[in-house]
């Protein structure tokens, strides 16, 4: 079966063919189109801008992968949606689009959650390799709107270990790769000036560790106030820049990597993904590896980032276990996961 994932829930118009038989998947063509530059000048994502792009860009990514496959609309069995959570304006584009374009085609389609399809980012891609992501396991999703650590046992069983009260991991390196100077995003920038060197004279304090969800608020505090104290320093010489982002850096990581460590030696579990934007970073990346050797699996870079191959995957997946959408459904701009419990 041909199947088509829609993306649209924050700032990437995403469209993928995914080809599915059973275990077997393929990804036919995807595209990923990036309002990054946009939104750039205003230092945030403009809702409104977004789902006027979303719908300027959604027949073209579409268009796109269906000629880049070879493929027509007539021959999809399949379309997954992004229903939620995310920006409302932007999620409404996305599922308004397939509506029109499954009522019109007779296709089937499937709403589905957005962190659900991070989450299972990881598995699509050993899947790919042939390879198999087995539950139950751990899973670290980390995003610039989430963070959320949990109990994956299977598809629709999640359970919430802890999830940030304030900020989220790709906020908080956003927002201090802005008061470093950087543009929006910045969180990626960060990370690369961090990665050039080995050490810091900058000591931020550790986050809160104590608090039952994670928490970025204090630390960001922190940074705010080291940065302007040092303010000459920073601006007049690059290696303290690139000092102040490897303290950042290593702060944030420190966070996620304490809670993670707790969560698998209270659940015992032996398998960890870690999923969502953040899980580019390459430190975090080499931290968990650490926890847990061999244990840990990540989205290839691209399925890192927002992208329709995940929403694809996941609806085939939701599809196979007799789920289907129909045209009253909503979208969802808050959605959490574990609502979802309940399924197979
Ligand atoms: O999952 P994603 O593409 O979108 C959301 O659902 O939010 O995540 C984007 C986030 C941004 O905050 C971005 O700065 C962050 O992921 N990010 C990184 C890195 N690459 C992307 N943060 C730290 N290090 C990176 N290498
Ligand atoms: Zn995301």
């Amino acid at each position: 079966m041909f199947v088509l994932g829609i993306e649209t829930s924050c700032d990437e118009t995403a469209a993928c063919l995914l080809q599915c038989e059973s275990d077997r998947v393929q990804i036919l063509s995807e595209e990923i189109s990036s309002q990054c530059e946009l939104h750039q000048a205003y230092g945030g994502v403009v809702p409104e801008l977004a789902s006027r792009e979303h719908l300027t860009n959604l027949p073209l990514v579409v268009d796109s992968v269906l000629s880049e496959a070879g493929k027509e609309l007539g021959e999809i069995g399949l379309v997954g949606v992004t229903s939620g959570p995310g920006l409302k304006g932007c999620l409404l584009m996305g599922l308004s689009f397939v509506k029109a374009l499954c009522l019109a085609k007779e296709i089937p389609f499937l709403c589905v959650n957005h962190i659900e399809g991070h989450i299972h980012a990881p598995r699509l891609d050993l899947l790919l390799e042939g390879r198999k992501l087995e539950y139950p396991y751990l899973a670290l999703v980390v995003s610039g709107g989430h963070t959320e650590l949990m109990k994956v046992s299977a598809l629709g069983r999640y359970e919430v270990l802890a999830r940030t009260i304030d900020d989220a991991a790709g906020e908080a390196f956003d927002k201090s790769a802005n008061l470093l100077g950087f543009a929006y995003p910045g969180g990626a920038a960060l990370a690369s000036l961090a990665d050039t060197i080995d050490h810091s004279r900058f000591k931020l304090p550790k986050v809160m560790r104590e608090t039952e969800g994670f928490s970025f608020s204090g630390l960001k505090t922190a940074i705010a106030l080291a940065i302007r104290e040092n303010e000459a320093v920073l601006t007049s010489e690059q290696l303290a820049k690139a000092e102040m982002a490897h303290s950042i850096q290593e702060a944030i990581v420190e966070a996620l990597c304490f809670k993670v460590k707790k969560a698998l030696n209270e659940s015992g579990l032996r398998r960890l993904a870690v999923t969502g934007g953040v899980a580019a970073n390459l430190l975090l990346r080499r931290r968990c590896e650490e926890l847990l050797p061999g244990g840990v699996s990540f989205p290839t870079m691209r399925h890192c980032m927002d992208n329709a191959a995940m929403i694809a995957y996941l609806a085939a997946e939701r599809f196979a276990s007799g789920e289907r959408s129909n045209l009253d459904a909503q979208v969802h701009s808050r959605w959490p996961v574990e609502t979802l419990n309940g399924g197979s």
